[in-house]
């Protein structure tokens, strides 16, 4: 119904990769061989509690949202067996027979559900992965058609899972506020009862994995992306100086990225960076990123008390919209470069 088969599958039964999954243009981009050059690692353990080393950790927070926009976070609160439930439950719904996946399949119009990549439209290259997309809050948004009821445990521990990391958005962004200088309240009230959404990623091993993309650089539409990875196989890397740097993740850390909405808020103080995903020649992949919206009556600018910091005036270096305007315009960008 898709018009796309399932990477899993044309992975499993191809000797050859369809000349539609080929980038060439991705061949000459320089990847980072300096394993040093790491992301900034957080220890939230140090922001709570009134420690001495809160202020030091406070300013590696801000560094890292302003320099890299990307960190991983450890000591997160986020329990470790909601974690792993999670993980093993996604390898059980990926590793289930097609027919079986394809019950939660994607409507056409829809961007909820299982999938391949892309809707085919024209020649348009495709990334080398299926995913799984749903809205896990808030509770009232969500369409239980796409909830997997297998394995049998999916929809609690995926209630939980999003639970506990709407939790650990907020307390992220509060910090953030904090170093912006902003009362936590007027950023945090821009994000409550905002869309939530789960994607998980899979990526079949490729045989021509220097000829495919996993996942098309790009970055993030959302307020901050949570992700996880899922097994041991790496293949996230971001954008920075010119250069392609693989993220080596920490066991049981999330990998946090601002997103193009903190971006705009903090008038451009916090980077939304670019990044992508890699395939490895001979090993699956699995990733679990989750998206954290503001709501729909958030205005999307920069933020008045940014702009009026420290009794400057600064010059707004973004449009304000409304959320729907802004969705709208960020669809009619995608479908200019995909859909032309
Ligand atoms: C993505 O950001 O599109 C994918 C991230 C990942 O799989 O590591
Ligand atoms: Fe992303």
């Amino acid at each position: 119904a898709l018009g796309v088969p399932s990477v899993q599958e044309l992975a499993k039964s191809l000797k050859e990769v369809p000349t539609r999954y080929l980038r060439p243009e991705f061949e000459l981009d320089e990847v980072s061989k300096d394993e040093s050059v790491q992301v900034p690692v957080i220890d939230m353990g140090k922001l709570v509690g009134g420690r001495d080393d809160e202020e030091d950790e406070l300013a590696k927070l801000h560094e890292a949202c302003r320099d890299w926009g990307f960190f991983q976070v450890i000591n997160h609160g986020v329990a470790e067996e909601v974690i792993l439930k999670m993980k093993a439950d996604v390898q059980e719904f990926f590793s289930l027979p097609l027919e079986e996946k394809m019950e939660y399949a994607r409507l056409p119009d829809d961007i909820q559900g299982y999938s391949p990549s892309q809707v085919v439209t024209g020649g348009r290259k495709l990334d080398w992965s299926d995913f799984l997309y749903i809205f896990t809050q808030p509770r009232d948004g969500r369409n239980m058609r796409f909830w997997p009821r297998v394995p049998s445990s999916f929809r609690e521990t995926l209630n939980q899972y999003s639970t506990e990391l709407e939790k650990l958005n907020t307390a992220l962004l509060s910090f953030m506020a904090r170093n912006l200088g902003l009362e936590p309240e007027k950023l945090l009230s821009l994000f409550e009862g905002g869309r939530q959404g789960v994607r998980t990623n899979y990526y079949p091993p490729c045989k021509q994995a220097d000829k495919v993309i996993g996942s098309t650089p790009h970055s993030d539409v959302a307020g901050l992306t949570l992700l996880t990875q899922v097994n041991e196989v790496q293949g996230l890397q971001i954008k920075r100086n010119g250069k392609w740097i693989p993220i080596d993740p920490i066991q049981g850390a999330f990998i946090v990225n601002v997103g193009n909405f903190v971006e705009i808020m903090s008038n451009g103080e916090y980077k939304s960076v670019e990044h992508r995903a890699v395939v490895n020649p001979e090993k699956e992949r699995l990733s679990i990123a989750t998206f954290n919206n503001p709501n729909s009556n958030a205005v999307i600018g920069p933020l008045p008390d940014i702009l009026g910091k420290d009794g400057k005036k600064q010059a707004p270096k973004y449009k304000s919209m409304s959320f729907q305007e802004y969705m709208a315009e960020r669809l009619r960008e995608k479908k200019k470069k995909y859909y032309a």
